[in-house]
C-alpha cells in the first residue's frame, strides 16, 4: 500500500513534516570494519546504537578480509547487518591497501556524509578511515584507543599511533591505555575508559560456543579428539608478520609445537597467511603425523567453544589474550611485548618472547602446574558497548 492509500490525503503532508523532523535530527553514524576481530567488536556496538532512538547507522565493510572463512561466516555468527557499502580493496601490500581504502572512502563519505564514523581496532581500514574523515573534518570516535606496544616494528602500532592523534573521541579498554592516551598529549575530555567491547560480544555468545568436541569429530580428528578427552588439549594461533614471514623463525615455531605435542594435542587454526608461508618453505609435512592438527581459521563459535575448553592456548593474536583472560584460560603469548598489559597484570596471559626453546618451556610449565590464574578486568562486563554509545551521544549532543 503506497504512503498516500495507508494515511489519506489529509494526514499526508503532517506524517511527511514529522518524518523528516525525525530523521534531520537522527545521527548519521557510519562503522567501519575490515577485518575478523573488527567484526568482533562493531556487533555489540551496532545492536547498542539500534537499541537507541536517534542513530541512523551505515555499515562500511573495507573489505580487507574476503574469504568466507575470515569474513561472511563472522558476520553471520555475530548477527552483523549486511554491510551497506564494501569497498572490496582485498589484499596489498600496507600502502596499497592503505591507500586503496582511502579513495574508496572518500568518494562514498563524499556523496553521503555522516556525522561521525567509528572507527575499532588497529588494522589498515581503522587507520585508512581515519585519515581520509579527519580530512574531511568529519569527526572520528576511536573504540580500543591508547593501547600501545613501544614496538614500531608492527605495523599495527604505527596504525594506533596515527590513529588516536587525529581522533576526536578516544574510547579505551585499560586503565593504562587512558594514561598512554595522556601522556601523548590527548585532551582529558576526549578520552572514555569504557571496558573491553571484545567482552560484550563473549558474553552473548558463550552459550551458543560449539563445544570443543564437536568441532574435533567434524574436522575429523578423531584420534587427537579421544586423546584431549584424557589429557586435555592445546589451541594455536600465529599469524603476526614477525612470527611467520621470516621462514626459520617460522620453522622453529612449528617444530617447538610439533614438540609440545608428545605431551599434549594441540589443534592450530592457521591464517591464510600463515599456510601461505608454511607451504612456501615446505613446512605442510609436519602436519601429516597428526599429533600437530591444523585446520583453516574457524569461526568465532568454534574458536570460542575451543578457546574455554583448553588447557592452554598458545597465540600471537591480540584479541585471544583478551579472551583467554575473560575466559580464564591460560595463555602463552608468542611476542615480546603486548598492548595489552592487562592480560598480564591482571589476566591469565604469560608474554613468551619468540624463542621456540621459551615456548617449550612455558608450556611444559603449564602442563605441570596449571599456568596462571587470573581476574577479569574492570569493567570487562558486558557493557561496553552502552558505555560507548553514551560517549558517542554525548560527544555528539556538545558539538
Ligand atoms: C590483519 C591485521 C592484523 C589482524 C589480522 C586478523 C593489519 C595490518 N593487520 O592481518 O592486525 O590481527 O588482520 O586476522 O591490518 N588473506 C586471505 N584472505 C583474506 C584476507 C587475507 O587469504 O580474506 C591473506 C592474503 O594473502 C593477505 C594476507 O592474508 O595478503 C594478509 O592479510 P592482511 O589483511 O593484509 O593482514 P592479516 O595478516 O590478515
Amino acid at each position: 500500500m503506497s504512503e498516500r492509500e495507508e494515511l489519506g490525503n489529509g494526514d499526508l503532508l503532517q506524517h511527511r513534516c514529522r518524518r523528516f523532523i525525525k530523521e534531520a535530527t537522527l545521527k548519521r553514524l557510519d562503522c567501519i570494519v575490515g577485518t575478523r576481530p573488527n567484526f568482533v567488536k562493531i556487533a555489540p556496538i551496532i545492536r547498542a546504537l539500534l537499541r537507541r532512538e536517534g542513530f541512523a547507522v551505515r555499515l562500511v565493510h573495507t573489505g580487507q578480509h574476503y574469504d568466507v572463512a575470515l569474513n561472511a561466516v563472522f558476520f553471520d555468527e555475530l548477527g552483523i547487518p549486511d554491510p551497506d557499502v564494501n569497498l572490496e580493496v582485498g589484499s596489498g601490500t600496507h600502502t596499497e591497501q592503505t591507500a586503496r581504502i582511502m579513495l574508496a572512502l572518500e568518494s562514498v563519505l563524499t556523496n553521503d556524509r555522516p556525522d561521525m564514523l567509528i572507527v575499532v581496532g588497529d588494522v589498515n581500514s581503522t587507520l585508512a578511515a581515519t585519515l581520509v574523515a579527519s580530512k574531511m573534518l568529519i569527526p572520528v570516535a576511536h573504540v580500543e584507543a591508547g593501547l600501545r606496544s613501544n614496538d614500531r616494528a608492527m605495523p599495527e602500532e604505527v596504525n594506533r599511533i596515527v590513529t588516536d592523534s587525529l581522533c576526536d573521541l578516544l574510547l579505551t579498554t585499560e586503565r593504562s591505555a587512558s594514561d598512554n592516551l595522556l601522556r601523548e598529549g590527548a585532551r582529558p575530555e576526549r578520552i572514555g575508559f569504557v571496558g573491553n567491547v571484545m567482552i560484550d560480544t563473549l558474553h552473548a555468545c558463550l552459550e551458543r560456543a560449539v563445544p570443543a568436541g564437536r568441532t574435533f569429530d567434524e574436522i575429523g580428528a578423531g584420534v587427537v579428539a579421544s586423546r584431549a578427552e584424557k589429557s586435555g588439549y592445546g589451541f594455536v594461533t600465529l599469524h603476526r608478520p614477525s612470527n611467520v614471514d621470516d621462514e626459520a623463525q617460522l620453522r622453529g615455531l612449528i617444530e617447538a609445537l610439533c614438540e609440545i605435542t608428545h605431551a599434549i594435542p594441540l589443534l592450530f587454526a592457521v591464517h591464510p597467511r600463515t599456510r601461505a608461508k608454511m607451504e612456501a618453505a615446505g613446512l605442510g609435512r609436519l602436519f601429516e603425523d597428526g599429533r600437530l592438527l591444523a585446520t583453516p581459521p574457524l569461526s568465532y563459535l568454534r574458536s570460542l567453544g575451543l578457546m574455554r575448553e583448553a588447557r592452554l592456548v598458545i597465540t600471537d593474536s591480540g584479541g585471544i589474550q583478551e579472551e583467554t583472560t575473560a575466559l580464564g584460560v591460560p595463555c602463552l603469548t608468542v611476542r615480546d611485548n603486548t598492548e595489552r598489559p592487562i592480560t598480564i597484570a591482571e589476566g591469565t596471559n604469560t608474554l613468551v618472547g619468540t624463542s621456540p626453546a621459551a615456548l617449550k618451556e612455558a608450556a611444559a610449565d603449564v602442563l605441570v602446574n596449571g599456568g596462571k590464574c587470573g581476574r577479569v578486568p574492570e569493567l570487562w562486563d558486558g557493557n561496553a558497548a552502552e558505555r560507548i554509545v553514551d560517549h558517542v551521544r554525548t560527544f555528539l549532543a556538545f558539538r
